[in-house]
């Protein structure tokens, strides 16, 4: 696709500066906030803003406000997009200042990561009371077994499991049930559930969403309940389960519909104050799954989607 002389050459010219050209090798892996960004590039605030809005503005890079927080990601389609990827291709992640800077990210990742963690450690034995607050349990179950019913289902991955409860409420409709988790203490609590329930069919085990470890092609049905409100890049998780599911399988995402409650930010770890339909379209779409028109259900304080996603090649 052909982008007209002066939008290509304001997109090369953005990017054609040594500091523009390190932030847009910080954005292979996911979004990040301008704090972020500030921190991994040891510059000060006004100065990465400038880079940022000049990334922006040649529509390499796209900002997006979600509460006090703003994000920055990879512009998702058009031809600038199209630019910022294949530039991405030929960066040299091995040149030193490159390597520097990409060791901060991870750093940055870890200490997230571990925030998050402590959170689920804090509250593995209280998560199945907490997890009812928001919407009802039973509706949501209820049409995720609906969703399902014209499927056979042989092997079953619930992807972020915590204490297993999405693993209980299939466990009569599959095969055999796999569940994934970071969170060592989230996972004891799964174990002795699964142990009482007599669910000798399920089993659990601690694994990245981002890299499950799992044969391609492997699995009917993929869960994802409550767990990409977590993800620094939830489209890279979701390549992975497209990655895993076998032709005719699929994915379900259940998370919350966009919302305001800031606090679960610093209470409760979460990253994304929920998620517009047509971004998780978006990116199951990207990641080769034909997405059904999400299904909504209206909670308490929170609104939850359900998006349903098929991998028809
Ligand atoms: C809100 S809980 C939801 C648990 C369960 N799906 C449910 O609905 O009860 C989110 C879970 O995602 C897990 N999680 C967060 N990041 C993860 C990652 N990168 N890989 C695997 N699990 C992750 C957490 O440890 C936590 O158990």
């Amino acid at each position: 696709m052909e982008m007209g002389f002066d939008r290509i050459l304001s997109a090369l010219k953005a990017v054609g500066e040594e500091t523009r050209l390190r932030i847009l090798a910080l954005f292979r892996t996911g979004e990040l906030t301008v704090t972020e960004l500030v921190t991994i590039l040891r510059q000060s605030q006004p100065r990465v803003s400038r880079h940022l809005r000049l990334l922006c503005e040649a529509g390499l890079l796209e900002r997006y406000r979600e509460g006090t927080w703003i994000f920055y990601r990879l512009a998702e389609g058009g031809p600038e997009g199209d630019l910022a990827r294949a530039i991405m291709k030929y960066i040299p992640f091995s040149e030193q200042i490159l390597m520097h800077d990409g060791a901060r990210l991870e750093e940055i990742k870890q200490e997230r990561r571990g925030k998050a963690n402590k959170y689920f450690s804090d509250n593995a034995e209280n998560w199945d009371r907490i997890r009812t607050l928001y919407v009802s349990e039973d509706d949501v179950e209820k049409v995720l077994l609906d969703v399902t019913s014209d499927m056979k289902i042989n092997d079953f991955l619930d992807v972020g499991t915590g204490t297993g409860r999405i693993l209980e409420v299939f466990a009569d409709r599959i095969g055999r049930g796999t569940g994934i988790d970071l969170s060592r203490e989230m996972l004891a609590v799964a174990r002795v559930n699964l142990e009482k329930a007599n669910l000798h069919n399920c089993q659990v085990r601690q694994g990245d969403m981002y890299d499950l470890a799992l044969n391609d092609g492997s699995m009917d049905l993929i869960l994802i309940h409550q767990v990409l409100h977590f993800a620094d890049d939830p489209c890279s998780a979701l390549k992975e389960t497209s990655r895993l599911l076998r032709k005719n399988g699929r994915v379900i995402v259940v998370d919350f519909a966009p919302h305001n409650l800031e606090y679960l930010r610093d209470e409760q770890a979460h990253r994304r104050l929920g998620f517009k339909d047509e971004e998780i379209m978006g990116w199951l779409n990207n990641v080769g799954l034909k997405s059904d028109p999400p299904i909504h259900l209206k909670g308490k304080d929170l609104d939850l989607s359900i998006w349903v996603a098929n991998k028809t090649e």
